[in-house]
C-alpha cells in the first residue's frame, strides 16, 4: 500500500488502519479509491494504461478538480511507462471531461517534463507532492476564517478524495476540527451523483467531523433562519476575474449567501485558476447523461418517456464571493494575481 506519513485520510481497509490518498503510484500501476461505489464499500482499482486511466475519469472513479488532474498526470506517466505517443496521450486524457482546469494543467506540466527529458513517475508524483502540500496550506489559511462554533454549509465533495488529500474546501474544516473549534458541517447531498451524501459524508465521518446532509434544496431554509455561518465550496475552474465553475447548484447557493448576509468562499489550489479566461461564461460547462437524472441507483424516477437535462456544473460570478481560499493565503477577486499564486 501506498503509505504517505503526512497524509491525513485515515481508514479501515480489511481490518487495517491506513493512511492513503484517493489514487497514488505502486509500481506501474496508479492505485485509485473506486468512488463510485463509496460510502458502502472501500475498494481500490488499478489503472495501467492510457486508457484505464482516462476511462477512469470519465465514469468518475476518480472524480474532484485536484485528483483528476492527478489522474492526467500519472496516466502521462503510464503513457511513458507503456511507450504511447505522448502527444497522443495528452489528446486522450484531455478529452475525459472538459471543465476542471486541473487536467489540462496537469498534463501540459507532463508534456513540458517530457520536453526536459524527465522520468515522468517522478514528475507525476511530484506533482501529485506538490497538490497535496498546496491542499494542507488551504486547510491552514482557511482556518482563520473559521470561528469557533461556526456552522459552515458545504456543496459537492472537496474533500480529500476529490484533491489527492486533504481536501480543498474540507481542509479548512478539518483544520478548524483538529484545532478543537466546535464547528458543525451541512453538506449538501448533491444530486444527481450524490457526492455530499456518498463522499463528503463518508469522509466527515472517518474524522468524527459533526454534520447534518440537507437535501440541495433546504439551503435557502437554514440560510434565511440564520443556521448557516459561512459556506466553503470547492472549484473546478476559476477565470481571472474570480467566476468560477463548481458543482451545479453552487450559484444559487451563492446568491442566497448574498441575499441573506453569510459569507459564501470558494477555495483551490493555483492548478483550478485558468487566467487565460477573463469571464466565467467562457469555462466550458460539462453536460452529462439524461441518465443520471432519470434514475437512482437502478430505479427509474420519472415516466420513461421523460427527458432530462444533466448540466454538471454551473457558473458562479465574482460578486458573490467574499474571497477565494488558496495556498498563497486569501484573496478578494479583484486581488487576484498569477504572480502571487505561484
Ligand atoms: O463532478 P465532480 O464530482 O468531479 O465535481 C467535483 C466538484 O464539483 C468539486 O466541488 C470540485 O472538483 C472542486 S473541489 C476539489
Amino acid at each position: 500500500m501506498g503509505f504517505h506519513a503526512c497524509d491525513n485520510m485515515r481508514v479501515i481497509h480489511d481490518g487495517q488502519e491506513m493512511d492513503i490518498r484517493a489514487l497514488w503510484m505502486e509500481g506501474q500501476k496508479v492505485r485509485c479509491i473506486d468512488q463510485k461505489i463509496l460510502p458502502h464499500q472501500l475498494e481500490f482499482i488499478d489503472a495501467s494504461t492510457v486508457e484505464d486511466m482516462a476511462v477512469f475519469i470519465e465514469d468518475m472513479t476518480v472524480r474532484g478538480a485536484p485528483s483528476i488532474g492527478a489522474a492526467g498526470a500519472y496516466g502521462m506517466a503510464m503513457a511513458q511507462i507503456t511507450g504511447m505517443d505522448l502527444n497522443d496521450a495528452a489528446i486522450r486524457l484531455k478529452k475525459t471531461r472538459p471543465t476542471a482546469f486541473d487536467l489540462f494543467f496537469a498534463v501540459d506540466r507532463m508534456l513540458a517534463a517530457a520536453n526536459e527529458g524527465q522520468d515522468l513517475i517522478n514528475a507525476a508524483e511530484k506533482y501529485a507532492d506538490e497538490i497535496v502540500e498546496k491542499c494542507r496550506l488551504i486547510g491552514e489559511h482557511g482556518n482563520a476564517i473559521i470561528p469557533d462554533g461556526a456552522r459552515i454549509l458545504t456543496h459537492c465533495n472537496a474533500g480529500a478524495l476529490a484533491t489527492i488529500d486533504f481536501g480543498t474546501a474540507l481542509a479548512p474544516i478539518r483544520a478548524a476540527f483538529n484545532a478543537g473549534k466546535k464547528i458543525h458541517v451541512y453538506a449538501d447531498e448533491t444530486r444527481p451523483r450524490l457526492q455530499g451524501a456518498a463522499l463528503t459524508s463518508w469522509e466527515l465521518v472517518q474524522e468524527g467531523i459533526p454534520h447534518d446532509i440537507i437535501p440541495d434544496n433546504a439551503a435557502g431554509h437554514f440560510m434565511q433562519r440564520g443556521e448557516v455561518d459561512l459556506c466553503i465550496v470547492g472549484a473546478d475552474r476559476i477565470s481571472a476575474s474570480g467566476d468560477f465553475a463548481n458543482k451545479i447548484g453552487t450559484y444559487e447557493k451563492a446568491v442566497c449567501a448574498k441575499e441573506n448576509n453569510v459569507l459564501f468562499y470558494t477555495a483551490a489550489p493555483v492548478s483550478t485558476f485558468d487566467f487565460s479566461l477573463t469571464c466565467g461564461f467562457d469555462i466550458p460547462i460539462e453536460e452529462r447523461s439524461q441518465d443520471e437524472v432519470r434514475y437512482v441507483g437502478s430505479e427509474l424516477i420519472c415516466p420513461k418517456e421523460a427527458s432530462a437535462r444533466n448540466p454538471a456544473f454551473d457558473m458562479t460570478p465574482a460578486k458573490f464571493l467574499t474571497g477565494i481560499i488558496t495556498e498563497s493565503g486569501i484573496f478578494k477577486p479583484r486581488e487576484l494575481d498569477r504572480t502571487k499564486l505561484q
